[in-house]
């Protein structure tokens, strides 16, 4: 899997401007999917299975977004300033490198560097390497990802837009490895997750799911002197959200969770997320409302250039994942 996650890290899309990300996954499901279709907000949606008796129609969603920047101004030396799209921390971005989605690359500098003071977005700009406007390649409104290598460190890998290009690589994985399903699976590849579950939330209305759940990065609080207290920790299993600050999750659902990896023998983790949301949001207020849930990866660095998982964590919640489809589901 760690080529398949080194491919999709790799490939640019900050929100709402998959395409590139979108064929690669297209590419990378071939025919492990019943039906490939693409909805009006981009999102790529895998059907597998036929509902049975025993059966539901389920919506699993992994954002394939990632955070960038969009251009606000260009200025006579083609200097470029530019806004968030997503949750960008400033004190990660000096020095960074970006890549705009028609190949220009670009490093972030800084007005003044102050020491003990930290940059807000307004005080950095890109340098294109232009000497001016004329020359400069890049228009108000080009976006950009940042640009970092994929790192394999053995048991951990790092690399920009683990969040959530993990997750899709978790679903493409579950997709080719679900060889029977009671159930009618809606495998989404969201769109715009990181401004507001944008893609999932038209997604969900779409399907109209009876049940469905989000794989997502979470945060880890394992790091040294970490200061929000977090239970999760990389290398112990994928994450079962209890609640995070867009949703709680259903109990039924996370019963059901904890019971499959417990049956499974897999290890699991709770998880609850003071501050971040995922796509399980949009599925459950979709409609009339839908039993939705969550299963995480616990992600070190979320959102900086530099976002760090754990092997183990993503084979486990692939093989907990094959285990929740493959069997009826019953909430209790
Ligand atoms: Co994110
Ligand atoms: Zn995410």
């Amino acid at each position: 899997m760690k080529s398949l996650i080194k491919q999709l890290v790799e490939t640019p899309g900050p929100s709402g401007f998959e395409y590139e990300i979108r064929d690669v996954i297209r590419e990378a499901i071939g025919d492990a999917a019943d039906e490939l279709r693409v909805d009006a907000l981009g999102s790529l949606i895998a059907k597998k299975g036929v509902k049975t008796e025993q059966g539901l129609r389920v919506m699993i969603s992994a954002h394939i977004d990632e955070i960038g920047l969009m251009v606000t101004h260009v200025d006579d030396r083609g200097f470029l300033r530019f806004t968030n799209i997503g949750g960008i921390n400033p004190l990660t971005c000096y020095g960074g490198r970006v890549l705009f989605m028609d190949g220009t690359r670009g490093v972030i500098g800084m007005d003044s560097i102050e020491s003990g003071k930290t940059p807000k977005l307004t005080d950095l700009f890109i340098d294109v390497g232009a000497t001016s406007k004329e020359d400069c390649p890049v228009k108000v409104g080009d976006v950009c990802g940042f640009e970092r290598p994929f790192i394999d460190l053995g048991k951990r890998m790092v690399a920009k837009s683990m969040d959530d290009r993990v997750a899709a690589a978790v679903a493409i994985e579950v997709l080719r490895r679900l060889e029977s399903t009671p159930h009618e699976v809606h495998f989404v590849f969201s769109t715009q997750e990181e401004v507001g579950l944008r893609g999932a939330t038209t997604a969900a209305y779409g399907i109209d799911p009876d049940l469905g759940f989000a794989i997502d990065v979470t945060r880890s609080g394992d790091t040294p002197r970490f200061s929000p207290k977090m239970a999760t920790a990389l290398g112990d299993g994928p994450a079962i959200k209890v609640r995070d600050s867009s949703f709680i999750a259903d109990p039924r659902l996370v019963d059901w969770m904890i019971k499959a990896a417990e049956e499974a023998g897999l290890p699991y983790q709770l998880e609850v997320l003071e501050a971040g949301g995922t796509d399980g949001r949009a599925i459950q207020l979709t409609r009339g409302g839908v039993p939705a849930g969550c299963v995480s990866i616990a992600c070190r660095y979320i959102h900086s250039p530099s976002e760090m998982v754990d092997s183990d964590d993503v084979e486990n919640a692939v093989q907990l994942l094959v285990k929740l489809l493959s069997e009826p589901i019953v909430l209790k």
